[in-house]
């Protein structure tokens, strides 16, 4: 039986996919891919199926701890995997709902006709969700003969919710949606803090615009927004952040490159290397070119900007085209200089390596469950490699920034200590060093000439977590 893909059940089906997917290893964004192109979504005539199923698919990652472990709970015979992610989908969905919302939710979806998908931050009653499920399990010869135990499964956790989420939530992973490693690492780095940061990473994050201020001032965009029916807040010398987020399509000026969704801890980035006309500038892990794009903004400069993945490497122009701007686009390996680099040397270097990217869950809540903990050294050893290579590339006088979205210490304060140790002639400078996700900031680390950080007077709230470190090469 197929579905209309309007329907929450279909679109639950859909994200069952997609979670079943990053179970086995595969990125949300691709798994989601995937799925659509498995249920033959358009792009275009069907994008509000495609955003539902996302949607559905993101909230999912957020509670898979506790779903997962709900349904280890609830079922004794393991019910194959389609029909086992299809229950934590809908676990999750009923986990989002406070336990009193039940009544008021089911007679307003009953009103709007209780079936159809309609994503939102209020989420879906429990009837749907429930309605739903039973009818996406239904509809497939692999989980038809189930849909009685997920009926009763998810019956079972309405009836139980409080006793069973005070069961499963003693496991540590189920009551945190992280695995027991990260909340070992967060513990240690973190003792006073670990609690929020580990909160953190399941509440939703605000859509900041970086405005190219060479085109427009902030306030002046704060002014368009409202005029276009928007609201936001002014949180950076360039950043505004929406009080709702909402598709690019519908800011002014979007189109025409005058603005760019961009974290506001990202936006720190750039200016740290304070260029100027005329300067050869290295962007070394590039894609997909947010950081490249606000470079170029910032001056009349001459970027050469290296990726490793080819495929991302293309919405790096893509990217710079919707902007008006150019640069050197390399598909090759930072660590490898002596592939791609002419001999010239650079004025500046960005070092925006890859990183466990635990600073920004909150907004990729796939990443979690992707990464392992051996991950983290392999990283580390691939953060040195890199820093360490393009440092000979730097000339006397410049500077390297180096930045991770990432808030564990191996990656961060750790890694500045052993660049300021092994680089040679290296001169550690002032910068906004560990900011954690939210509102939160630690206190930058003085530079080693108590000079001024360019980006720390103006340290916006509500960012990513980021690491920044500066090193200058002593002229
Ligand atoms: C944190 S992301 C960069 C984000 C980018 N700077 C921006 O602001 O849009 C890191 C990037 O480095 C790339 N990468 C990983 N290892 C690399 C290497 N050895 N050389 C070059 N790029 C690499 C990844 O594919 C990824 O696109």
């Amino acid at each position: 039986m197929r579905l209309p893909p309007d329907s929450l059940a279909f679109q639950m089906l859909g994200a069952a996919a997609a979670v079943r997917a990053v179970s086995e290893g595969t990125a949300l964004p691709q798994a989601i891919e995937d799925a659509a192109a498995q249920l033959r979504l358009d792009r275009v005539r069907d994008a509000a199926t495609r955003g539902a199923l996302q949607d559905i698919a993101y909230r999912t990652m957020r509670q898979f701890g506790t779903a997962r472990a709900l349904v280890t709970k609830l079922v004794t015979r393991p019910p194959g995997a389609q029909v086992d992610s299809l229950l934590a989908v809908a676990l999750a969905l009923l986990l989002e709902q406070a336990p009193g919302q039940r009544q008021d939710k089911d007679s307003q979806d009953a009103a709007q006709g209780a079936t159809q998908g309609t994503p939102g931050r209020a989420g879906y009653s429990t009837f749907t969700v429930v309605d739903q499920a039973v009818s996406a399990a239904a509809s497939e010869p692999k989980t038809a003969h189930a849909r009685g135990l997920v009926n009763a499964v998810l019956r079972r956790f309405l009836r139980e919710r409080k006793a069973l989420l005070a069961e499963v939530n003693r496991d540590e992973q189920a009551r945190w949606n992280l695995p027991p490693w990260w909340l070992r690492m967060l513990r240690e780095a973190y003792p006073e803090q670990w609690t929020d940061l580990a909160a953190s990473v399941n509440v939703r994050p605000p859509m900041t615009l970086r405005v190219n201020t060479a085109r427009v001032s902030v306030k002046q965009y704060q002014t368009d927004l409202a005029n276009a029916g928007l609201a936001g807040t002014v949180v950076g010398p360039q950043a505004v952040r929406l009080v709702r987020a909402v598709p690019v399509t519908q800011l002014p000026g979007f189109a025409e490159g005058v603005v760019s969704v961009q974290d506001a801890g990202a936006q720190l980035a750039a200016p740290l290397l304070e260029v100027a006309d005329g300067m050869r500038v290295l962007d070394a892990c590039a894609a997909p070119g947010g950081k490249t794009g606000h470079l170029l903004e910032l001056g009349d400069i001459d970027v050469t900007a290296v990726e490793s993945d080819p495929q991302r490497a293309t919405r790096i122009n893509e990217n710079l085209a919707r902007l008006g701007k150019q640069a050197r686009v390399v598909v090759g390996d930072a660590s490898r200089p002596a592939d791609w680099w002419d001999g010239q040397p650079f004025d500046r270097i960005l070092a925006d390596v890859p990183c466990s990217a635990s600073g920004i869950v909150r907004r990729h809540p796939d990443i979690r469950w992707l990464r392992r903990e051996t991950d983290i050294a392999k990283l580390v050893t691939e953060q040195r490699r890199i820093v360490s290579q393009l440092w000979p590339l730097l000339k006397p006088g410049g500077i390297l920034v180096y930045v991770t979205c990432s808030i564990f210490p191996t990656e961060g304060e750790e890694q500045a200590r052993w660049f300021g140790a092994q680089l040679a002639d290296a001169i550690r400078l002032q910068a906004p060093g560990q900011l954690l996700p939210g509102t939160r900031t630690t206190t930058p680390p003085a530079g080693e000439q108590g000079e001024k950080d360019p980006g720390h007077a103006s340290l916006p709230s509500d960012h990513d977590g980021f690491f920044y470190a500066r090193f200058q090469k002593r002229a």
